[in-house]
Formats: structure tokens, sequence, C-alpha cells
């Protein structure tokens, strides 16, 4: 197994593995280390069945059944897995994705990691972008960080441009199924026990117990900050490749750069993760 760096920031490509076969735990393990180190971890070539990519995910750890996504998305024959496609709604594209943002930091059991499998590709476009959220937390001025540390940020659903632009009726029905949670400004990794910034544009609307006009400036810095390049990598899709990254230090969007009408489908797993955050006991708060 060799190991390529893809950006300075995270990413890199791990060429000679055949995700087909059963992986020794050696393997497992080297595989763990390196996508701790990296972040994203992209395995090109890749000729797997459903079952095969589910079975790669899970042995990483246990897989969500997407009990909260809407139906369209998820696979009709195996719970594990959301066929990512756009949409169209009233007339609209909308790409799933398209806002930065971590898996499931709208729950209180925020996903692990996920995994993508591309299945088709538009002729141009359809990158997706990463950030690695340890860089933009150990960039920060020792004071901003320890301010942000004693603070927690709001992550709603209903915050993207998606669903801000839909019907109040589309709105308020995911927000009931979909509560806001405040979950920590700063979170410190399970695994590595770093810290990392935890706030993305799509879901992060205001500081708990502050109004949205008072976290607007403070917020729109950090979505700024922790999106600069040398944070970042960008993900050149080819069909047969399998991408997976830690969503507990990064945060991620799907470009909408290709033409309406041209298909773009991948495969995902999303990695169950641990208890994070807590449900707001009032809107207000
Ligand atoms: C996702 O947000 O899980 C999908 C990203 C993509 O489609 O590139």
């Amino acid at each position: 197994m060799h190991i390529k760096p893809i950006a300075a920031g995270l990413g890199a490509e791990i060429v000679g593995i055949d995700l087909a076969q059963p992986l020794d735990t050696a393997t497992l393990g080297e595989l763990r280390q390196a996508w701790l180190k990296y972040l994203v971890l992209l395995f090109r070539g890749q000729t797997l069945t459903p079952q095969q990519l589910i079975d790669f995910s899970a042995a990483f750890a246990p897989l969500e059944t997407h009990e909260s996504y809407q139906p369209e998305l998820r696979h009709p024959d195996h719970t594990e897995l959301l066929v990512v496609k756009a949409s169209e709604v009233g007339g609209r594209r909308i790409v799933f994705g398209q806002q930065w943002h971590s898996d499931l930091s709208y729950t209180t059991r925020p996903s692990l990691g996920s995994c993508l499998y591309c299945r088709k590709l538009p002729s141009v476009g359809g990158d997706t972008l990463f950030a690695n959220m340890y860089m933009a937390y150990d960039e920060l001025s020792p004071a901003m960080q320890r301010m942000l540390e004693k603070l927690e940020v709001v992550h709603d659903l209903s915050n993207g441009r998606s669903l801000r632009n839909a019907s109040h009726e589309a709105r308020e029905g995911a927000r009931r199924r979909n509560p806001p949670v405040a979950q920590p400004a700063v979170r410190v990794h399970p695994e590595t026990g770093r810290k990392a910034l935890y706030i993305s544009e799509w879901m992060c609307p205001r500081f708990v117990g502050m109004s949205e006009e008072e976290s607007s400036g403070l917020l729109r810095f950090l979505f700024d900050h922790s999106v600069q390049e040398p944070f970042t990598m960008r993900q050149r899709w080819r069909v047969d490749d399998v991408l997976m990254w830690d969503n507990r230090a990064t945060i991620h969007m799907a470009l909408a750069d290709y033409a309406i009408g041209e298909p773009r489908e991948l495969l995902r797993t999303s990695m169950m993760g641990e208890d994070c955050g807590r449900l707001l006991q009032e809107a207000a708060e």
C-alpha cells in the first residue's frame, strides 16, 4: 500500500488496494492511521457491488440507515446507502450537499465518517471540496480559541440555502424531523484528542444564547477563515473512485458547477459517530 498526499492541508490517495477483497486487520489498522492523519482518503479504480461498499465502510464503524433523509435519496435495496444526486424542487435544481457542512452535525449523534463511490459524472464540473478544521482551529489566535471553546453553536438543517428558499411547510417539516441542536464551537476529536473548529455555513445560523444579528459577524469570519485555500483539497472525480473522510475534523461541499440535466451519481455510506451536542431546550436558547 502506497500513500500519495493530494494537497498540503489534507487528503491522500491510497494506491495498491482492492477494496472488493476483505482487508486483514493489519491493513485496516494502517488505513485507519492514514485516515486519522490525512482526513480524506481516495482509492481510484475500484469495482464494487453495493454490498462490497457497505462491507468496506462497516469495517470502520457501524453504518447509519438514513431514516431522516428524504425517501428519494435512499437506495431501494440497501438502507445503508444513499444515492447522491441532484433533485428538482419547484422547477429548481437542488444539488445535494452544495453548501459547506459536516454530515449529520444537526443531530446529537453526528456521523463519524462517510464514503462516496462515484458511479456517474457530468461532462465537466461536479468536484467536491474539503477543508481541514484542525488547521482552521490551530490558525486562530489564542484569545479567539479560548473564547470559542466556551461557546456552543446552533446546528439547524433548515438553515441551508435550499430549505431557506423552500416553502414554509417544507422548512417546518424538515425542522420537525430534525430539530436544531447545540454543538460545541470547538470539538475535541475522540480518537486523536486534537481540537477542531466545528461550524459550517450550511448548518449554523447563530451561537447559542445569541441572536442571528449578534452572531453573524463572527460566524462570517469563521466560515471564510475555515475554507481558506491552504486548509482545503479538491476531489476531481473519476468514475469508480471511492473517497472516505472524517466528519469530526473536516467539512465539505459539492460544487453545483455542472450543467442542469447532466448526470452525477454517487453512492454514500455514513458511519455512526460518537454522541456530541445536545437538543436545544427552547427556541430562544
Ligand atoms: C455529501 O455531501 O455527502 C455529497 C458530496 C458530493 O456529492 O460531492
